[in-house]
């Protein structure tokens, strides 16, 4: 695949934005595939950074990841159009594509914020929401909630981000935490909730993001659990069932088989080893492995 010119590009897809600004859209979250809870989800943050080698390799990369994988990038919004358009053009369309953030409201004076309309026009159809980098920055359980609905109103996808300190860990406070922070998120979707396919959560836990530290796989698998058992308060069994919970935290290709040979977790949200073509990649291909394929979900 040839190398792209990212201004060539850039201005090429601002144009397909503004075209696109204000039609309505009604993408599947994962173009072109029916939803399934049980393919793997490997999903890259790649948090205010650029993919390590430029777009055009690294698309070349992960296009031969495992099909058996869905995949999703979370790039820096400023990118998001041109990875949107590029993974049209590198021939996964059933790639998904997201924002790291949003705003709640429809549009107006928020200098700097982007909202669930521009996302989509931009080509993407996901958005993670109350990452704990955001949390630390400010962010509210009032906002997340506000941004939550926001994506959806936008016809977004939302990947909510809960995870507890090492404090809250070291305290006995995880599952507490946990509850209140899924209960804070999704109360208010109680009469109408999302679909299986509009909605995943990540399991975050604060202390193994960019630390090298990673949860215990016991850990991880009675956190997911705990996820699930809440979301089915919340909703119902049904959709706690069909939902996808992610583990985020420190996952590498080496350790991503064993993670997703956790009954309860369905993907894994990558930050600093999703920079590289190579290694995510490895993380998707792992996702589907023999490790991974012990899963009993
Ligand atoms: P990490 O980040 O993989 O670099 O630990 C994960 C995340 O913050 O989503």
């Amino acid at each position: 695949m040839p190398e792209l010119d990212v201004a060539e590009l850039v201005e090429a897809v601002t144009r397909q934005v503004l075209a696109r600004l204000g039609q309505d859209g009604d993408a599947p979250a994962i173009a072109g595939r029916a939803y399934d809870s049980t393919r793997p989800l490997v999903a890259a943050n790649w948090k205010m950074n650029a993919c390590a080698e430029g777009l055009a390799p690294y698309l070349a990369e992960l296009v031969a990841a495992d099909p058996a994988a869905d995949v999703l990038l979370f790039p820096p919004a400023v990118l998001l159009a041109a990875v949107a358009d590029s993974v049209s053009r590198a021939g996964r369309a059933d790639f998904g594509v997201g924002a790291q953030d949003l705003h709640w409201e429809a549009g107006g004076a928020h200098t700097g914020e982007h909202s669930g309309a521009l996302i989509r026009a931009a080509g993407g159809s996901w958005t993670l929401v109350g990452h704990s980098e955001r949390r630390q920055a400010g962010e509210t359980d009032e906002q997340i909630r506000r941004k939550i609905r926001a994506g959806f109103d936008a016809d977004l996808a939302v990947m909510l981000c809960v995870g507890e300190s090492l404090a809250d860990r070291r305290t006995g406070a995880t599952f507490r935490v946990l509850r209140n922070q899924l209960q804070a998120a999704l109360s208010e979707l109680a009469l109408q909730p999302p679909t299986p396919d509009r909605l995943a959560v990540a399991y975050e836990p604060v202390w193994a993001i960019g630390t090298g530290e990673v949860a215990t796989l016991a850990q991880i698998q009675e956190t997911a659990a705990f996820v699930r058992r809440v979301v089915a308060e919340v909703f119902d069994f049904q959709r706690a069932r069909d939902i996808r919970v992610l583990y985020g935290g420190s996952v590498k290709p080496g350790n991503t088989g064993e993670i997703m040979a956790c009954p309860d977790v369905n993907g894994v949200l990558v930050g600093g080893a999703s920079l590289q073509g190579a290694s995510f990649r490895a993380i998707a291909d792992a996702s589907v492995g023999a490790d991974a394929t012990r899963r009993r979900r």
